[in-house]
């Protein structure tokens, strides 16, 4: 049974800024914290509104204030309402977190590059660590956490930053712990890593895990735990929304797919034959159907198939992971915890640090982070990891 996420209202102010905070996730994100945080639904799909998380300090959700970047203007009250028009939020809601949606759609900042923007890479970042750093003076927070949201970008050519990488770059300058939800580089780019050392700040891994890549991440070991042997594993998945166009990309298709496929490396210890697809269904929307076909071979070598389909709304998948992902990323900043947070790779495809691929592990690995959190004091200092 879920814990309260409600109220006190002295608590300490606790920012989430949001790269792509315009897009279906980031509404979602906002419009279904303020729900949550009002009593209008109840916290389902939210793992630290669970009996696990009770007593340790996490902050609750009324506690959130919420901005970002985004390069489209778009105002969030609209957005909301495209969604709920589309089924992805309740019939009403728009209207019901109307403040909520305005008060963040007010923090938040026109992102980058532009089409035909000619500022230096380092421009950007002095300009984007500026926006986060007023946003927390303004606003008067304790911290802020940063969870990149943006569209997926392609995979990186050359030395140079992307633009989630940019960002990554701006949320450790402005002292912001950071995740990463979507395949695109952030702080995974080579030239980052003595920044992120340095920063002293927690961060959490690269490119949630909602839905096929969730149920491999279980499959994966259960195959492997009874010693029966995949030959081939195969994946296909339409989806529609400002997602589907972007991996339509196969440059950036290719960054979700290498996910995909690295878990299922991860948890059988070999790489089955078999490819993943993704197409663009623009008439899908938000909703995504996800195939595996598993071919598997048992005792004797007798052959068999599992097939699996996932149909899921990923908005709606999407926001309680990010929702705890703030709290948790807050709660170990402020008990001193520093660098890659393996214990968060239950959340995503490729975890920060050294960490279990299995999601049994990870689970176990969350609880231990739990145990922790609750052992020390908020405000404290802890030892750093
Ligand atoms: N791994 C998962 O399970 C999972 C699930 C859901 C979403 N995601 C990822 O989350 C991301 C968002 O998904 P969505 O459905 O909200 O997509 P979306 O297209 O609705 O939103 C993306 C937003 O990013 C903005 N954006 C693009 N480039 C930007 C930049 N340089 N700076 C700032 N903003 C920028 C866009 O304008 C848009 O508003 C995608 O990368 C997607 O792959 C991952």
């Amino acid at each position: 049974m879920p814990v309260s996420t409600s109220v006190p209202r002295s608590e300490p102010r606790v920012g989430v800024w949001l790269i792509g905070a315009r897009g279906s996730v980031a509404t979602t994100v906002v419009a279904g914290c303020a729900a949550v945080a009002a009593g209008l639904h109840d916290p389902t799909g939210m793992v630290t509104a669970t009996p696990l998380f009770a007593d340790t300090g996490l902050p609750e959700l009324s506690s959130l204030v919420f901005g970002g970047h985004d390069t489209v203007d778009c105002p969030l009250p609209k957005r909301a309402e495209a969604l709920a028009a589309g089924g992805v939020l309740p019939h009403g809601l728009p209207a019901a977190v109307a403040s909520e949606l305005a008060a963040a759609d007010r923090e938040i900042r026109p992102g980058g590059p532009l089409p035909g923007d000619t500022r230096h890479p380092d421009e950007l970042i002095a300009s984007f660590t500026t926006d986060i750093q007023d946003f927390v003076r303004r606003r008067g927070l304790t911290r802020a956490v940063v969870v990149n949201v943006a569209s997926t970008e392609p995979g990186p050519t050359g030395t140079a930053l992307p633009p989630s990488s940019l960002y990554a770059a701006a949320a450790l300058r402005a002292g912001c712990p950071y995740a990463n939800f979507t395949p695109s580089t952030g702080l995974n780019h080579p030239a980052l890593a003595p920044l992120a050392s340095a920063s002293g700040l927690p961060y959490a891994g690269r490119d949630g895990k909602t839905g096929q890549t969730l149920l491999r991440s279980v499959l994966g070991p259960m195959f492997a735990q009874r010693a029966l042997t995949v030959r081939a594993w195969s994946g296909t998945n339409l989806l529609g929304g400002g997602d589907g166009a972007a991996l339509a990309d196969p440059a950036a298709a290719a960054a979700k797919n290498a996910g995909k496929e690295r878990v299922l490396t991860d948890t059988l210890g070999t790489t089955p034959e078999g490819e993943t697809h993704i197409d663009d269904v623009p008439a899908l929307g938000d909703w995504k159907t996800a195939w595996d076909h598993i071919s598997f071979e048992g005792f004797l070598g007798t052959r068999m198939t599992l097939q699996t389909t996932w149909q899921g709304c990923d908005s709606a998948l999407a926001a309680p992971l990010i929702l705890d992902l703030t709290r948790l990323l807050t709660r170990a900043h402020e008990a001193g915890a520093t660098g890659p947070l393996p214990e968060l790779g239950f959340y995503f495809k490729d975890p920060a640090g050294d960490g279990p691929s299995s999601l049994g592990e990870q689970y176990a690995a969350l609880a231990g982070l739990a145990e922790r959190l609750r052992e020390r004091e908020p405000g404290r200092p802890g030892e750093g990891r």
